[in-house]
């Protein structure tokens, strides 16, 4: 039997790649689309090591319906994961109006592009960024969304509604929105990884390019908040357990009806502090990390993690990486980038 295909938009990025692997344990086919703003083509060798297939992959962005439909041209589709997108929170206050053009220009082309080609199932990349700082913990599917913080926030909120309007009215498409809590960690194979552009803004790459020497240390963004030390808590999901949803929430989408919106929580359902963080890193990988307490960083997000038995219950997805595990994948990635 034709294996099924399946577009991965942003399939060459951080989560797009590990994605495209966990497709292909499960017998579907990846069709990757990237425009490599910020990612590399080395990026499908590595695939290639891991998986000993060459995906398919276009040089393209998701804004342009040329690329769109040359794919459409040479493969079949079954579906789409749509992960490309700009995803700087402080640079998006910079430069709204390109993030609004990007994350949401995109959708609407693909929208419409999957409308003409007859493509029935899309899985969206949205993020817990759109409950803010939740009033009840932890945050079900049910909690109110808030006001977002920040142009990329508002992205996530405005594409989940334009998908929810979309199927109101009935175009025959299936939809699942992810809700992602702190995507990090590695493929254990460190063949794939995050590759931050610049300074990493967050913590994980942060961490790891510390403990190689790129960064004289770390900044802990304050420790005086009302948690267990004093420290942020977020929900830090391994991204290979981040991979393996989506491909879940695609088989899901395959026996649904047509008209279908439904939206998950992707998190371990474990809220961390970022000085736990810390400990775990240099408790699995025997090191000393170089960090020192600095303000408040503004705009963040006291605590929040996720509560899973949605996805847990429906998907049948549990994670099955630790913390410790996350620490341990990071650092042999970046060991890797260091050499
Ligand atoms: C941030 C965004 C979120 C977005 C995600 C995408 C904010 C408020 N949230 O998530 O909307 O979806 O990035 O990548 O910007 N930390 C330090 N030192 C550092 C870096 C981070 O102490 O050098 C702390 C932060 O204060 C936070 C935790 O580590 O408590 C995690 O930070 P980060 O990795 O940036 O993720 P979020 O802020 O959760």
């Amino acid at each position: 039997m034709e294996m099924k295909k399946i577009l991965i938009t942003g399939g060459a990025g951080y989560i797009g790649s590990h994605t495209a692997v966990e497709l292909w344990n499960a017998g579907l086919e990846p069709i990757i689309l990237d425009d490599f703003s910020n990612s590399q083509e080395e990026v499908l060798d590595r695939l290639e090591e891991i998986t000993g297939k060459r995906f398919a992959c276009y040089r393209g962005d998701c804004n342009q319906r040329a690329v769109l439909d040359q794919i459409a041209k040479d493969h079949q589709l079954e579906g789409v994961i749509h992960f490309a997108a700009f995803k700087a929170v402080g640079e998006s206050t910079q430069q709204p109006l390109a993030y609004y053009k990007n994350n949401l220009g995109s959708l609407l082309v693909l929208l419409e592009f999957m409308r003409e080609k007859g493509i029935f199932n899309l899985v969206f990349s949205s993020s817990c960024t759109v409950y803010g700082q939740p009033d009840v913990l932890p945050v079900t599917e049910a909690t109110p969304r808030k006001d977002a913080e920040s142009p990329y926030g508002n992205t996530k909120k405005i594409g989940e509604d334009i998908l929810l309007d979309y199927v109101k009215s009935k175009p025959g498409i299936r939809v699942v929105a992810l809700r992602y809590f702190n995507p990090v960690g590695a493929h254990p194979s460190a063949k794939i990884g995050e590759l931050p552009m610049g300074t990493p803004q967050n913590l994980v790459p942060f961490i790891t390019q510390t403990a190689a020497g790129i960064r004289q240390k770390l900044t802990l963004f304050g420790n005086d908040y009302d948690t267990p030390d004093g420290s942020c808590v977020r929900d830090y999901i391994h991204v290979v357990d981040l991979a393996d949803a989506h491909v879940k929430a695609l088989s899901f989408l395959f026996e649904k009806p047509l008209d279908f919106y439904d939206v998950f929580n992707v998190g371990t359902g474990r809220g961390n502090t970022v000085l736990e963080v810390i400990h775990a890193f240099e408790q699995v990988n025997g090191l000393k990390l170089a960090y020192e307490i600095g303000p408040r960083r503004a705009g963040d997000v006291v605590k929040t993690w996720a509560d899973t038995q949605k996805i847990n219950a429906v998907l049948g997805w549990y994670p099955k990486y630790s913390l410790e595990d996350c620490m341990r994948d990071s650092w042999r990635w970046q060991q890797t980038l260091a050499n």
